[in-house]
Protein backbone atom coordinates (compact mmCIF):
# COMPACT_ATOMS: atom_id res chain seq x y z
CA UNK A 1 0.00 0.00 0.00
CA UNK A 2 2.63 2.50 1.31
CA UNK A 3 4.65 1.64 -1.85
CA UNK A 4 2.32 2.37 -4.32
CA UNK A 5 1.74 5.77 -2.36
CA UNK A 6 5.11 6.02 -2.76
CA UNK A 7 5.18 5.24 -6.77
CA UNK A 8 2.46 7.56 -7.62
CA UNK A 9 3.89 10.73 -5.97
CA UNK A 10 7.27 9.61 -8.43
CA UNK A 11 4.86 9.27 -11.39
CA UNK A 12 3.16 12.33 -10.79
CA UNK A 13 6.25 14.22 -10.70
CA UNK A 14 7.51 12.18 -13.55
CA UNK A 15 4.32 13.51 -15.64
CA UNK A 16 4.27 17.14 -14.83
CA UNK A 17 7.09 18.82 -15.21
CA UNK A 18 6.90 22.54 -13.51
CA UNK A 19 9.14 25.59 -12.42
CA UNK A 20 8.07 27.52 -9.56
CA UNK A 21 9.99 30.58 -8.73
CA UNK A 22 9.80 34.36 -9.66
CA UNK A 23 7.27 37.44 -8.75
CA UNK A 24 4.54 37.35 -10.63
CA UNK A 25 2.93 39.86 -13.18
CA UNK A 26 -0.48 39.52 -14.47
CA UNK A 27 1.29 38.93 -17.77
CA UNK A 28 4.08 36.83 -17.31
CA UNK A 29 4.71 34.32 -14.69
CA UNK A 30 8.37 33.74 -15.10
CA UNK A 31 8.13 30.08 -15.38
CA UNK A 32 7.01 27.13 -17.54
CA UNK A 33 4.67 24.25 -16.55
CA UNK A 34 3.18 21.24 -18.71
CA UNK A 35 1.10 18.87 -17.54
CA UNK A 36 0.41 16.03 -20.15
CA UNK A 37 -0.78 12.34 -19.84
CA UNK A 38 2.61 10.79 -20.80
CA UNK A 39 6.07 11.41 -19.36
CA UNK A 40 8.03 11.24 -22.43
CA UNK A 41 4.81 14.11 -24.18
CA UNK A 42 6.16 16.08 -21.00
CA UNK A 43 9.58 15.74 -21.17
CA UNK A 44 8.87 16.27 -25.11
CA UNK A 45 7.51 20.01 -24.45
CA UNK A 46 10.12 20.48 -21.68
CA UNK A 47 13.41 20.07 -24.27
CA UNK A 48 11.64 22.14 -26.99
CA UNK A 49 11.26 25.02 -24.29
CA UNK A 50 14.56 24.36 -22.86
CA UNK A 51 15.61 24.77 -26.45
CA UNK A 52 14.48 28.36 -27.05
CA UNK A 53 10.39 27.82 -27.86
CA UNK A 54 7.49 29.13 -26.54
CA UNK A 55 4.07 27.10 -25.32
CA UNK A 56 2.97 26.48 -29.10
CA UNK A 57 6.36 25.37 -29.71
CA UNK A 58 6.15 22.96 -26.99
CA UNK A 59 2.09 22.26 -27.75
CA UNK A 60 3.58 20.84 -30.94
CA UNK A 61 6.19 18.49 -29.41
CA UNK A 62 4.16 17.26 -26.89
CA UNK A 63 0.96 16.59 -29.08
CA UNK A 64 3.45 14.75 -31.91
CA UNK A 65 5.30 13.25 -28.93
CA UNK A 66 1.74 11.90 -27.67
CA UNK A 67 0.69 10.77 -31.22
CA UNK A 68 3.57 7.87 -30.36
CA UNK A 69 3.83 7.13 -26.73
CA UNK A 70 0.02 7.29 -26.08
CA UNK A 71 -1.44 5.86 -29.62
CA UNK A 72 -4.71 4.75 -28.19
CA UNK A 73 -5.57 8.58 -27.67
CA UNK A 74 -4.47 10.68 -30.34
CA UNK A 75 -2.14 10.35 -33.16
CA UNK A 76 -1.64 12.18 -36.85
CA UNK A 77 -4.71 9.86 -38.12
CA UNK A 78 -6.85 12.06 -35.78
CA UNK A 79 -7.85 15.63 -35.18
CA UNK A 80 -8.46 17.74 -32.22
CA UNK A 81 -8.35 21.57 -30.43
CA UNK A 82 -5.46 23.77 -29.24
CA UNK A 83 -6.70 26.91 -27.33
CA UNK A 84 -4.52 29.08 -27.31
CA UNK A 85 -3.32 32.62 -25.00
CA UNK A 86 -1.20 34.70 -26.52
CA UNK A 87 0.75 36.67 -23.82
CA UNK A 88 1.76 39.70 -25.53
CA UNK A 89 -1.60 40.57 -27.54
CA UNK A 90 -3.50 39.35 -24.35
CA UNK A 91 -5.45 37.32 -27.40
CA UNK A 92 -7.30 34.17 -27.71
CA UNK A 93 -7.12 32.17 -30.72
CA UNK A 94 -9.34 28.63 -31.05
CA UNK A 95 -7.09 26.14 -33.28
CA UNK A 96 -9.86 23.77 -35.02
CA UNK A 97 -8.28 20.87 -36.73
CA UNK A 98 -11.43 18.62 -36.50
CA UNK A 99 -11.53 15.80 -38.63
CA UNK A 100 -14.10 16.48 -41.50
CA UNK A 101 -16.11 13.79 -43.29
CA UNK A 102 -14.78 12.49 -46.88
CA UNK A 103 -16.57 13.93 -49.59
CA UNK A 104 -17.93 11.00 -50.68
CA UNK A 105 -19.69 10.57 -47.10
CA UNK A 106 -23.67 10.41 -47.27
CA UNK A 107 -26.04 10.73 -44.41
CA UNK A 108 -27.22 6.70 -44.92
CA UNK A 109 -23.61 5.84 -45.23
CA UNK A 110 -24.13 3.59 -42.27
CA UNK A 111 -27.16 2.17 -42.57
CA UNK A 112 -28.47 -1.64 -43.78
CA UNK A 113 -31.24 -1.93 -46.12
CA UNK A 114 -33.77 -2.04 -43.34
CA UNK A 115 -32.58 1.46 -42.49
CA UNK A 116 -30.74 -0.17 -39.20
CA UNK A 117 -27.47 1.24 -37.99
CA UNK A 118 -24.40 -1.38 -39.28
CA UNK A 119 -23.16 -2.48 -36.28
CA UNK A 120 -19.47 -1.37 -36.02
CA UNK A 121 -19.51 -0.02 -38.95
CA UNK A 122 -18.70 3.66 -37.43
CA UNK A 123 -15.84 2.24 -34.92
CA UNK A 124 -13.89 -0.42 -37.15
CA UNK A 125 -11.80 0.08 -40.61
CA UNK A 126 -11.17 2.63 -42.84
CA UNK A 127 -14.69 3.74 -43.42
CA UNK A 128 -14.90 4.96 -40.16
CA UNK A 129 -12.07 7.23 -40.41
CA UNK A 130 -13.18 11.47 -41.16
CA UNK A 131 -9.98 13.17 -42.84
CA UNK A 132 -7.58 14.32 -40.03
CA UNK A 133 -6.75 17.59 -38.79
CA UNK A 134 -3.56 16.93 -36.32
CA UNK A 135 -1.07 17.45 -38.81
CA UNK A 136 -2.26 20.41 -40.33
CA UNK A 137 -2.97 21.96 -36.85
CA UNK A 138 0.74 21.02 -35.89
CA UNK A 139 2.37 23.01 -39.06
CA UNK A 140 -0.27 25.66 -38.60
CA UNK A 141 0.84 26.32 -34.88
CA UNK A 142 4.41 25.82 -35.79
CA UNK A 143 4.03 28.21 -38.39
CA UNK A 144 1.68 31.31 -36.89
CA UNK A 145 3.05 30.99 -33.48
CA UNK A 146 5.67 28.84 -32.62
CA UNK A 147 9.37 30.46 -32.27
CA UNK A 148 11.34 27.45 -33.39
CA UNK A 149 11.38 25.52 -37.28
CA UNK A 150 8.32 22.67 -37.04
CA UNK A 151 11.19 20.37 -37.95
CA UNK A 152 12.73 21.14 -34.47
CA UNK A 153 9.75 20.65 -32.84
CA UNK A 154 9.14 17.60 -34.16
CA UNK A 155 12.50 16.14 -33.45
CA UNK A 156 11.37 14.43 -30.27
CA UNK A 157 8.38 12.50 -31.02
CA UNK A 158 10.81 11.25 -34.41
CA UNK A 159 13.30 10.07 -32.27
CA UNK A 160 10.32 8.66 -30.14
CA UNK A 161 8.74 6.47 -32.95
CA UNK A 162 12.54 4.97 -34.35
CA UNK A 163 13.85 4.23 -31.04
CA UNK A 164 10.65 2.73 -29.43
CA UNK A 165 8.43 3.39 -26.24
CA UNK A 166 8.01 1.21 -23.42
CA UNK A 167 4.38 -0.72 -23.70
CA UNK A 168 2.66 0.51 -20.54
CA UNK A 169 -0.57 -0.85 -18.86
CA UNK A 170 -3.07 1.29 -20.62
CA UNK A 171 -1.56 0.39 -23.87
CA UNK A 172 -1.70 -3.60 -23.97
CA UNK A 173 -5.16 -3.27 -22.19
CA UNK A 174 -6.68 -1.34 -25.19
CA UNK A 175 -4.86 -3.64 -27.27
CA UNK A 176 -6.54 -6.55 -25.51
CA UNK A 177 -10.23 -4.87 -26.60
CA UNK A 178 -9.03 -3.67 -30.09
CA UNK A 179 -7.77 -7.11 -30.91
CA UNK A 180 -10.65 -8.62 -33.34
CA UNK A 181 -10.70 -5.39 -35.33
CA UNK A 182 -7.08 -4.64 -35.69
CA UNK A 183 -7.13 -8.79 -36.94
CA UNK A 184 -7.93 -6.89 -40.35
CA UNK A 185 -5.31 -4.23 -40.21
CA UNK A 186 -1.96 -6.45 -40.91
CA UNK A 187 0.30 -3.02 -40.78
CA UNK A 188 -1.50 -2.02 -37.20
CA UNK A 189 -0.88 -5.85 -36.38
CA UNK A 190 2.84 -5.77 -37.17
CA UNK A 191 3.49 -2.55 -35.15
CA UNK A 192 1.30 -3.20 -32.31
CA UNK A 193 1.34 -7.19 -31.89
CA UNK A 194 4.53 -8.49 -32.72
CA UNK A 195 4.42 -12.37 -33.53
CA UNK A 196 0.71 -12.35 -33.27
CA UNK A 197 0.79 -11.23 -29.27
CA UNK A 198 0.25 -8.28 -27.62
CA UNK A 199 3.50 -6.96 -25.73
CA UNK A 200 4.34 -7.71 -22.53
CA UNK A 201 4.72 -4.40 -19.98
CA UNK A 202 7.82 -2.77 -20.67
CA UNK A 203 8.84 -4.15 -24.23
CA UNK A 204 9.52 -1.26 -26.38
CA UNK A 205 7.40 -0.92 -29.42
CA UNK A 206 8.62 0.85 -32.38
CA UNK A 207 6.90 2.44 -35.69
CA UNK A 208 9.74 3.78 -37.46
CA UNK A 209 6.91 3.91 -40.66
CA UNK A 210 5.47 6.74 -38.45
CA UNK A 211 8.64 7.82 -37.91
CA UNK A 212 9.39 8.45 -42.02
CA UNK A 213 5.66 9.88 -41.89
CA UNK A 214 6.71 12.57 -39.43
CA UNK A 215 9.94 12.85 -41.28
CA UNK A 216 7.99 13.99 -43.99
CA UNK A 217 5.72 16.55 -42.19
CA UNK A 218 9.16 18.18 -41.06
CA UNK A 219 10.73 18.11 -44.18
CA UNK A 220 7.86 19.33 -46.64
CA UNK A 221 5.20 20.83 -44.12
CA UNK A 222 1.33 20.39 -45.18
CA UNK A 223 2.78 18.59 -48.46
CA UNK A 224 4.36 16.08 -46.51
CA UNK A 225 1.47 14.52 -45.32
CA UNK A 226 -1.59 15.86 -47.88
CA UNK A 227 0.35 15.83 -50.62
CA UNK A 228 2.54 13.37 -52.20
CA UNK A 229 3.95 10.01 -51.31
CA UNK A 230 2.59 9.84 -47.76
CA UNK A 231 -1.09 11.13 -48.70
CA UNK A 232 -0.78 8.54 -51.39
CA UNK A 233 -0.15 5.46 -49.54
CA UNK A 234 -2.93 6.68 -46.66
CA UNK A 235 -5.55 6.36 -50.10
CA UNK A 236 -4.55 3.45 -50.93
CA UNK A 237 -4.44 1.98 -47.88
CA UNK A 238 -7.53 3.01 -47.37
CA UNK A 239 -9.57 2.22 -50.00
CA UNK A 240 -8.01 -0.92 -49.79
CA UNK A 241 -9.91 -1.16 -46.80
CA UNK A 242 -12.99 -0.87 -47.56
CA UNK A 243 -12.92 3.71 -46.78
CA UNK A 244 -13.74 6.43 -49.42
CA UNK A 245 -10.78 8.97 -49.25
CA UNK A 246 -9.12 10.64 -51.68
CA UNK A 247 -6.80 12.59 -53.13
CA UNK A 248 -8.52 15.66 -53.01
CA UNK A 249 -10.44 15.44 -49.47
CA UNK A 250 -6.76 15.38 -48.00
CA UNK A 251 -5.32 18.07 -50.34
CA UNK A 252 -8.26 20.23 -49.21
CA UNK A 253 -8.75 19.69 -45.19
CA UNK A 254 -7.56 22.78 -43.93
CA UNK A 255 -7.69 24.46 -40.31
CA UNK A 256 -10.01 26.78 -38.84
CA UNK A 257 -9.22 29.54 -36.61
CA UNK A 258 -12.46 30.56 -34.04
CA UNK A 259 -12.99 32.87 -31.49
CA UNK A 260 -13.38 31.33 -27.96
CA UNK A 261 -16.44 31.35 -26.62
CA UNK A 262 -16.27 33.04 -23.54
CA UNK A 263 -18.75 32.84 -20.41
CA UNK A 264 -19.19 34.24 -16.86
CA UNK A 265 -19.88 32.59 -13.61
CA UNK A 266 -19.32 35.05 -10.35
CA UNK A 267 -15.98 36.77 -10.85
CA UNK A 268 -14.64 33.34 -13.09
CA UNK A 269 -14.47 33.88 -16.89
CA UNK A 270 -14.24 30.74 -18.91
CA UNK A 271 -12.92 31.02 -22.15
CA UNK A 272 -13.29 27.17 -23.80
CA UNK A 273 -14.76 25.89 -27.52
CA UNK A 274 -17.02 27.04 -29.70
CA UNK A 275 -18.60 24.41 -32.55
CA UNK A 276 -17.65 22.26 -33.60
CA UNK A 277 -17.36 21.32 -29.96
CA UNK A 278 -20.54 21.99 -27.77
CA UNK A 279 -17.98 22.18 -24.49
CA UNK A 280 -17.86 25.88 -24.57
CA UNK A 281 -21.47 26.61 -24.87
CA UNK A 282 -22.58 23.61 -22.64
CA UNK A 283 -20.42 24.99 -20.27
CA UNK A 284 -22.39 28.94 -20.54
CA UNK A 285 -25.22 27.17 -20.56
CA UNK A 286 -24.97 25.57 -17.18
CA UNK A 287 -22.91 28.29 -15.66
CA UNK A 288 -25.86 30.41 -16.54
CA UNK A 289 -28.56 28.27 -14.88
CA UNK A 290 -26.35 27.90 -12.00
CA UNK A 291 -25.71 31.77 -11.50
CA UNK A 292 -29.62 32.08 -9.97
CA UNK A 293 -28.53 29.87 -7.12
CA UNK A 294 -26.51 30.43 -4.21
CA UNK A 295 -24.94 27.09 -4.36
CA UNK A 296 -22.77 27.41 -1.18
CA UNK A 297 -26.41 27.74 1.27
CA UNK A 298 -27.27 24.78 -0.46
CA UNK A 299 -27.21 21.16 1.21
CA UNK A 300 -24.16 18.42 -0.31
CA UNK A 301 -27.90 16.41 -2.12
CA UNK A 302 -29.48 19.45 -3.12
CA UNK A 303 -26.14 20.86 -4.91
CA UNK A 304 -25.22 17.87 -6.63
CA UNK A 305 -28.98 17.19 -7.24
CA UNK A 306 -28.86 20.76 -9.04
CA UNK A 307 -25.61 20.10 -10.96
CA UNK A 308 -27.23 16.61 -12.37
CA UNK A 309 -30.28 19.04 -13.51
CA UNK A 310 -28.36 21.96 -15.49
CA UNK A 311 -25.97 18.78 -17.18
CA UNK A 312 -29.46 17.19 -18.57
CA UNK A 313 -30.78 20.46 -19.60
CA UNK A 314 -27.67 22.06 -21.60
CA UNK A 315 -26.89 18.45 -22.99
CA UNK A 316 -30.80 18.01 -24.13
CA UNK A 317 -29.69 21.26 -26.27
CA UNK A 318 -26.28 19.22 -27.53
CA UNK A 319 -28.66 16.85 -29.21
CA UNK A 320 -31.09 18.84 -30.35
CA UNK A 321 -29.18 22.09 -31.30
CA UNK A 322 -25.20 21.51 -32.34
CA UNK A 323 -23.19 20.51 -35.06
CA UNK A 324 -20.61 22.47 -37.58
CA UNK A 325 -22.04 26.37 -37.95
CA UNK A 326 -20.98 25.45 -41.84
CA UNK A 327 -23.61 23.39 -42.26
CA UNK A 328 -26.61 24.55 -40.14
CA UNK A 329 -27.38 27.96 -37.52
CA UNK A 330 -27.58 26.97 -34.42
CA UNK A 331 -28.54 29.07 -32.00
CA UNK A 332 -26.05 29.51 -29.92
CA UNK A 333 -26.47 33.64 -28.71
CA UNK A 334 -29.75 32.13 -27.74
CA UNK A 335 -28.26 29.16 -26.08
CA UNK A 336 -25.52 30.94 -23.81
CA UNK A 337 -28.39 33.93 -23.24
CA UNK A 338 -28.83 34.79 -19.09
CA UNK A 339 -32.37 35.24 -20.56
CA UNK A 340 -32.42 31.43 -21.89
CA UNK A 341 -30.96 29.81 -18.45
CA UNK A 342 -33.60 31.75 -16.66
CA UNK A 343 -36.46 30.11 -18.70
CA UNK A 344 -34.59 26.82 -18.10
CA UNK A 345 -34.25 27.51 -14.41
CA UNK A 346 -38.26 27.83 -14.31
CA UNK A 347 -38.36 24.24 -14.78
CA UNK A 348 -36.10 23.23 -12.13
CA UNK A 349 -37.17 21.57 -8.87
CA UNK A 350 -34.82 21.47 -6.13
CA UNK A 351 -37.33 18.25 -4.58
CA UNK A 352 -37.42 16.63 -8.04
CA UNK A 353 -35.70 15.00 -10.89
CA UNK A 354 -36.90 16.31 -14.04
CA UNK A 355 -37.20 13.02 -16.00
CA UNK A 356 -35.80 13.68 -19.51
CA UNK A 357 -38.79 11.91 -21.21
CA UNK A 358 -40.59 15.14 -20.23
CA UNK A 359 -37.90 17.47 -21.79
CA UNK A 360 -38.63 17.67 -25.50
CA UNK A 361 -35.57 15.49 -27.29
CA UNK A 362 -35.04 12.24 -28.83
CA UNK A 363 -34.94 8.59 -27.56
CA UNK A 364 -31.48 6.55 -26.91
CA UNK A 365 -29.66 3.83 -26.39
CA UNK A 366 -26.53 2.39 -24.77
CA UNK A 367 -22.95 1.86 -25.38
CA UNK A 368 -19.98 3.11 -23.55
CA UNK A 369 -16.08 4.61 -22.63
CA UNK A 370 -13.73 7.11 -24.06
CA UNK A 371 -10.07 8.04 -24.90
CA UNK A 372 -8.38 11.02 -26.50
CA UNK A 373 -6.00 13.26 -24.40
CA UNK A 374 -5.72 16.71 -22.72
CA UNK A 375 -2.56 18.73 -22.07
CA UNK A 376 -1.74 22.15 -20.77
CA UNK A 377 0.93 24.35 -21.07
CA UNK A 378 2.15 27.89 -19.57
CA UNK A 379 5.63 29.39 -20.58
CA UNK A 380 7.42 32.06 -18.86
CA UNK A 381 6.01 34.88 -20.65
CA UNK A 382 2.48 34.00 -20.19
CA UNK A 383 1.46 32.24 -23.15
CA UNK A 384 -0.53 29.49 -22.38
CA UNK A 385 -1.93 26.26 -24.20
CA UNK A 386 -4.97 23.79 -23.87
CA UNK A 387 -4.78 21.05 -26.49
CA UNK A 388 -7.60 18.38 -26.41
CA UNK A 389 -6.58 15.88 -29.42
CA UNK A 390 -8.78 12.59 -30.33
CA UNK A 391 -8.77 9.73 -32.87
CA UNK A 392 -12.04 8.58 -30.68
CA UNK A 393 -12.55 5.41 -29.46
CA UNK A 394 -9.39 3.45 -27.96
CA UNK A 395 -6.80 2.67 -31.10
CA UNK A 396 -9.71 4.82 -33.15
CA UNK A 397 -10.71 2.85 -35.99
CA UNK A 398 -7.69 0.25 -35.06
CA UNK A 399 -6.43 0.70 -38.93
CA UNK A 400 -2.86 1.32 -40.24
CA UNK A 401 -2.71 2.47 -44.26
CA UNK A 402 0.26 0.49 -45.21
CA UNK A 403 3.60 2.20 -45.28
CA UNK A 404 2.35 5.24 -42.75
CA UNK A 405 1.96 3.93 -39.38
CA UNK A 406 -0.57 6.36 -38.83
CA UNK A 407 -3.24 5.00 -37.11
CA UNK A 408 -6.82 6.36 -38.23
CA UNK A 409 -9.74 7.86 -36.46
CA UNK A 410 -13.15 6.62 -35.51
CA UNK A 411 -14.72 10.27 -35.37
CA UNK A 412 -17.35 9.59 -37.86
CA UNK A 413 -19.10 8.31 -35.22
CA UNK A 414 -19.32 11.60 -33.60
CA UNK A 415 -21.83 12.57 -36.49
CA UNK A 416 -25.52 11.54 -36.11
CA UNK A 417 -25.79 8.55 -38.60
CA UNK A 418 -29.56 7.60 -37.44
CA UNK A 419 -31.66 10.19 -35.75
CA UNK A 420 -32.17 9.08 -32.23
CA UNK A 421 -29.45 5.89 -32.31
CA UNK A 422 -26.97 6.33 -29.73
CA UNK A 423 -23.10 6.88 -30.60
CA UNK A 424 -19.94 5.11 -28.49
CA UNK A 425 -20.91 7.60 -25.86
CA UNK A 426 -24.24 7.06 -25.50
CA UNK A 427 -25.05 10.48 -26.91
CA UNK A 428 -27.99 11.38 -29.45
CA UNK A 429 -28.71 14.14 -32.17
CA UNK A 430 -30.55 15.32 -34.67
CA UNK A 431 -30.23 17.03 -38.22
CA UNK A 432 -27.85 19.57 -37.24
CA UNK A 433 -25.03 16.64 -36.73
CA UNK A 434 -26.15 14.50 -39.77
CA UNK A 435 -23.05 13.38 -42.00
CA UNK A 436 -22.52 15.58 -45.04
CA UNK A 437 -19.42 15.83 -47.15
CA UNK A 438 -16.56 18.04 -45.61
CA UNK A 439 -18.46 18.55 -42.55
CA UNK A 440 -16.75 18.10 -39.00
CA UNK A 441 -18.40 16.21 -36.49
CA UNK A 442 -19.95 17.00 -33.09
CA UNK A 443 -17.52 16.80 -30.54
CA UNK A 444 -17.47 17.15 -26.69
CA UNK A 445 -13.87 18.12 -26.29
CA UNK A 446 -13.35 21.21 -24.13
CA UNK A 447 -9.75 22.65 -23.79
CA UNK A 448 -10.71 25.52 -21.69
CA UNK A 449 -9.16 28.24 -19.32
CA UNK A 450 -10.34 29.90 -16.15
CA UNK A 451 -9.68 33.20 -15.32
CA UNK A 452 -10.09 35.35 -12.16
CA UNK A 453 -8.83 37.84 -10.14
CA UNK A 454 -6.69 34.82 -8.57
CA UNK A 455 -5.07 33.80 -11.20
CA UNK A 456 -5.71 31.57 -14.45
CA UNK A 457 -6.10 27.35 -15.01
CA UNK A 458 -5.41 25.47 -18.29
CA UNK A 459 -7.83 22.67 -18.02
CA UNK A 460 -9.06 20.07 -20.08
CA UNK A 461 -9.47 15.95 -19.85
CA UNK A 462 -10.34 12.74 -22.30
CA UNK A 463 -13.84 11.25 -22.18
CA UNK A 464 -15.85 11.33 -24.45
CA UNK A 465 -19.37 12.62 -23.86
CA UNK A 466 -18.06 13.37 -20.15
CA UNK A 467 -15.40 15.95 -20.86
CA UNK A 468 -18.17 19.03 -20.40
CA UNK A 469 -19.14 18.12 -17.16
CA UNK A 470 -15.98 17.03 -15.81
CA UNK A 471 -14.39 20.40 -16.87
CA UNK A 472 -17.54 22.33 -15.24
CA UNK A 473 -16.99 20.21 -11.92
CA UNK A 474 -13.12 21.35 -12.09
CA UNK A 475 -14.31 24.92 -12.93
CA UNK A 476 -16.51 24.99 -9.89
CA UNK A 477 -13.80 23.51 -7.31
CA UNK A 478 -11.22 26.06 -8.77
CA UNK A 479 -13.75 29.54 -7.83
CA UNK A 480 -14.08 27.67 -4.41
CA UNK A 481 -10.35 27.81 -4.18
CA UNK A 482 -9.60 24.47 -4.74
CA UNK A 483 -5.58 24.29 -6.35
CA UNK A 484 -3.90 21.83 -8.94
CA UNK A 485 -4.15 18.54 -7.47
CA UNK A 486 -7.73 19.09 -6.05
CA UNK A 487 -9.33 19.47 -9.89
CA UNK A 488 -7.96 16.46 -11.44
CA UNK A 489 -8.56 14.13 -8.05
CA UNK A 490 -11.91 15.23 -7.86
CA UNK A 491 -14.38 12.50 -7.68
CA UNK A 492 -17.11 12.97 -10.71
CA UNK A 493 -20.73 12.63 -11.88
CA UNK A 494 -22.39 13.21 -14.97
CA UNK A 495 -25.97 12.88 -16.94
CA UNK A 496 -26.28 13.74 -20.42
CA UNK A 497 -30.20 14.08 -20.96
CA UNK A 498 -29.92 10.41 -22.24
CA UNK A 499 -29.76 7.79 -21.10
CA UNK A 500 -31.98 9.46 -17.72
CA UNK A 501 -29.18 8.61 -15.67
CA UNK A 502 -26.83 9.88 -13.17
CA UNK A 503 -23.54 8.33 -14.05
CA UNK A 504 -21.12 8.19 -11.27
CA UNK A 505 -17.35 6.92 -10.07
CA UNK A 506 -17.00 5.25 -7.23
CA UNK A 507 -16.79 7.49 -4.16
CA UNK A 508 -18.46 10.55 -6.04
CA UNK A 509 -21.34 9.64 -4.13
CA UNK A 510 -22.12 8.52 -0.58
CA UNK A 511 -24.78 5.68 0.58
CA UNK A 512 -26.97 8.58 1.73
CA UNK A 513 -26.49 10.76 -1.38
CA UNK A 514 -27.29 7.89 -3.70
CA UNK A 515 -30.36 7.13 -1.35
CA UNK A 516 -31.53 11.00 -1.42
CA UNK A 517 -31.14 11.42 -5.08
CA UNK A 518 -33.39 8.28 -5.60
CA UNK A 519 -35.57 9.78 -3.04
CA UNK A 520 -35.76 12.88 -5.22
CA UNK A 521 -36.76 10.11 -8.40
CA UNK A 522 -33.03 10.26 -10.24
CA UNK A 523 -31.30 6.53 -11.47
CA UNK A 524 -28.02 6.14 -10.64
CA UNK A 525 -25.59 4.28 -11.89
CA UNK A 526 -21.91 3.35 -11.06
CA UNK A 527 -19.59 2.97 -13.58
CA UNK A 528 -17.40 0.24 -13.21
CA UNK A 529 -14.14 2.45 -14.79
CA UNK A 530 -12.91 5.64 -13.63
CA UNK A 531 -13.17 8.28 -16.62
CA UNK A 532 -11.20 10.90 -17.38
CA UNK A 533 -7.33 11.70 -17.44
CA UNK A 534 -7.25 15.59 -16.74
CA UNK A 535 -4.08 17.98 -16.82
CA UNK A 536 -4.16 21.23 -15.15
CA UNK A 537 -1.90 24.14 -14.89
CA UNK A 538 -2.70 26.41 -12.74
CA UNK A 539 -0.76 30.24 -12.07
CA UNK A 540 -1.55 32.07 -9.01
CA UNK A 541 -1.03 35.73 -9.07
CA UNK A 542 -0.42 36.99 -5.40
CA UNK A 543 1.89 33.89 -5.08
CA UNK A 544 3.55 33.58 -8.20
CA UNK A 545 3.22 30.16 -7.91
CA UNK A 546 2.65 27.69 -10.99
CA UNK A 547 1.53 23.76 -10.42
CA UNK A 548 1.01 21.89 -12.97
CA UNK A 549 -1.28 18.01 -11.74
CA UNK A 550 -2.07 15.42 -13.59
CA UNK A 551 -4.87 13.06 -13.22
CA UNK A 552 -4.53 10.13 -10.72
CA UNK A 553 -6.49 7.82 -12.96
CA UNK A 554 -4.12 8.03 -15.46
CA UNK A 555 -2.30 5.71 -12.79
CA UNK A 556 -4.79 3.99 -11.37
CA UNK A 557 -5.61 2.78 -14.97
CA UNK A 558 -2.71 3.24 -17.13
CA UNK A 559 0.44 2.59 -14.69
CA UNK A 560 3.25 3.85 -16.49
CA UNK A 561 6.26 0.88 -17.15
N1 LIG B 1 -14.39 12.07 -30.13
C1 LIG B 1 -14.90 12.63 -28.94
C2 LIG B 1 -15.28 14.06 -29.08
O1 LIG B 1 -14.76 14.76 -29.90
O2 LIG B 1 -16.14 14.50 -28.35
Amino acid sequence: MRSQHILRRVVIAWLAVVVTTAAASPRAPGTAAIASAHPRATAAGQEILDAGGNAFDAAVAVSAALAVAEPYSSGLGGGGFWLLHLAKSQRDVFVDAREVAPGAARPDMYLDANGGVRADATLDGPLAAGIPGHPAGLVHLARRYGRLPLARSLAPAIRLAEEGVPAHVRLTTGLRFRRAAAAKSPAFSAVFYPNGEIPAPGAVIRNPDLGRTLRSLAARGFDGFYRGETAAMLVDGVRSGGGIWTLADLAAYRVIERQPLRSRFREMTIVSAPLPSAGGIALANMFNMLAGYDLGKLDGVSRKHLLVEVMRRAYRDRALFLGDPAFSSPPVERLTSAYYAEGQRASIRLDRATPSAALPGAPSDAGQGSDTTHFSIIDRDGNRVAGTLSINTWYGAAFIPPGTGVILNNEMDDFTVKAGAANWFELVGGDANAIAPGKRMLSSMSPTFLESPRGVAIVGTPGGSRIITMVMLAALEWIDGADASRMVGLKRFHHQFLPDLVDYEEGALTKDEIAALEQRGHSLRLNQRSYGNMNVVTWDFATGKVEAATDPRGLVEGQIY
